[in-house]
């Protein structure tokens, strides 16, 4: 069936379309285009992207779970793309290689304790994937524990830890991973055992609505897996890199991981990398035979450029102050709005940049989606909780965006109210 198209739509733009429909995701295409949402990105920069028409411009409220916290397009990073391929190109994975260690000693430091050692990947569900490997290697223990309704990624092991309906399709085993609900120190109390190898956590869960712990939860993890002989691995794929308001998320909360997984920001949105971050003593994984893993992109050196570039903005105390700031903003005018739809906008989530609304009614979230789409902002909804929107503005955004961005968001609240209300969803 043909999609109906806007007035104006260019036959480029329905050429894409079809293509993409034919080619890449019959799926979506239908998906998009049923939705009226049938947006192909065009030109991009700072908080906004654009279809290829220019019909449509959008401020990204998501930016890929902080692949673009320094925003589309950042012009120092693009200059430095430039520059670093004058010498550089991949790079080889099997040889050693100094700007991957420059990289990997910037990121010790960031460190705290003895989180001196860096593998690098190329996803985060790669850089996941090894750092379980590394918990089982290391202790010849097997159980992983995950949080239920958490994510990690979507590659062999990291699928294991999250939510059946990613996995099952697929005949992936789980054989070994357990889930216990987020926040719950009894549950992972029962749950830990004498072959408990790792607990994976999310700082803040994104993918189960932005929720943000409990100052007592993860030292009380913490506690438990050094008690039990367990090793604690954080995600900070979404939560590192200043989002929270501190370099990493975890810093809110006092606790020192024995692993740390980066992500997604790290690319500055230009270069794909990621990277396991693990205690010295973990390095032992790889001494009998330091080639048993292997990532061929993974590291890649101008990747490594980018990221070490990034780690450097994102630690600046002046950039982290600004993102307090732009914090506190958005609080202010997230009061107002539950103020004013105090039965519809019924939370507020937020550790600094990292913000979730949630709303009333199961549908409430996916509506938002659509009404804030109509509206000009990128917004998604939580996968595994519906009645939350995440909000994740780049880190990089002035001050007084913040009110134009509010004043969108409560046109979409409004029209999201009334859609639920017309369906009976509230
Ligand atoms: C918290 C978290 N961990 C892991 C991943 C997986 O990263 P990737 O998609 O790069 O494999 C994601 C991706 O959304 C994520 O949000």
């Amino acid at each position: 069936m043909k999609p109906d198209f806007k007035p104006g739509t260019s036959q480029e733009k329905i050429k894409a379309i079809a293509s993409f429909g034919a080619h890449v995701s019959s799926g979506k295409a239908k998906f998009f285009s049923d939705l009226g949402m049938d947006m192909v990105m065009g030109d991009r920069q700072g908080a906004f992207l654009a279809d290829m028409d220019g019909q449509k411009k959008l401020f990204n409220l998501h930016c890929n779970g902080g692949v673009f916290n320094l925003g589309h397009r950042n012009p120092e990073l693009i200059k430095l793309l430039k520059e670093s391929l004058r010498t550089f190109d991949i790079g080889n994975h099997h040889l050693m290689s100094r700007v991957r260690a420059g990289l990997a000693e910037k990121i010790a430091a960031s460190m705290p304790g003895d989180l001196d050692y860096t593998v690098f990947g190329v996803g985060g569900g790669e850089a996941v994937d090894l750092a379980i490997k590394v918990a089982r290697a290391g202790s010849d223990r097997k159980k992983i524990i995950s949080a239920r309704g958490g994510y990690h990624g979507h590659t062999g092991l990291a699928v294991a830890t999250g939510d059946r309906k990613y996995r099952e399709p697929f005949g992936v085993s789980s054989a070994g991973f357990v889930q216990v609900p987020f926040g719950d120190i009894p549950a992972l109390e029962n749950a830990m055992a004498e072959d408990t190898a790792a607990v994976i956590l999310e700082t803040v869960p994104a993918t189960l609505g932005i929720v943000v712990p409990p100052q007592n939860y993860l030292p009380a993890v913490r506690d438990l897996c050094s008690r039990k002989g367990a090793l604690l691995i954080l995600d900070e794929i979404q939560t590192g890199l200043g989002r929270t308001g501190k370099l990493w998320g975890f810093e809110h909360f006092h606790v020192v991981p024995d692993m740390v997984v980066l992500g997604k920001g790290l690319s500055g949105g230009l270069y794909p990398i990621a990277a396991t971050v693990m205690r010295t003593p973990l390095e032992k994984v790889f001494h009998a035979d330091p080639f048993i893993h292997i990532s061929t992109f993974g590291g890649a050196e101008l990747g490594c450029c980018i990221a070490k570039r990034v780690l450097e903005i994102s630690a600046d105390q002046e950039f982290l102050d600004k993102v307090n700031k732009l914090a506190d903003a958005f609080a202010l005018h997230i009061q107002t709005l539950q103020e004013k739809y105090a039965d519809f906008l019924v939370g507020f989530r937020q550790l600094g940049l990292m913000m979730g609304l949630v709303f009333e009614g199961e549908l409430s979230g996916p509506l938002m989606t659509k009404t804030a789409y109509d509206n000009d902002l990128l917004m998604i909804y939580a996968n595994n909780d519906t009645t939350v929107c995440q909000m994740l503005p780049p880190l990089v955004m002035e001050l007084d965006q913040v009110a134009w961005v509010m004043e969108r968001l409560d046109r979409s609240i409004a029209a999201a109210r009334q859609l639920c209300g017309d369906i009976g969803s509230r």
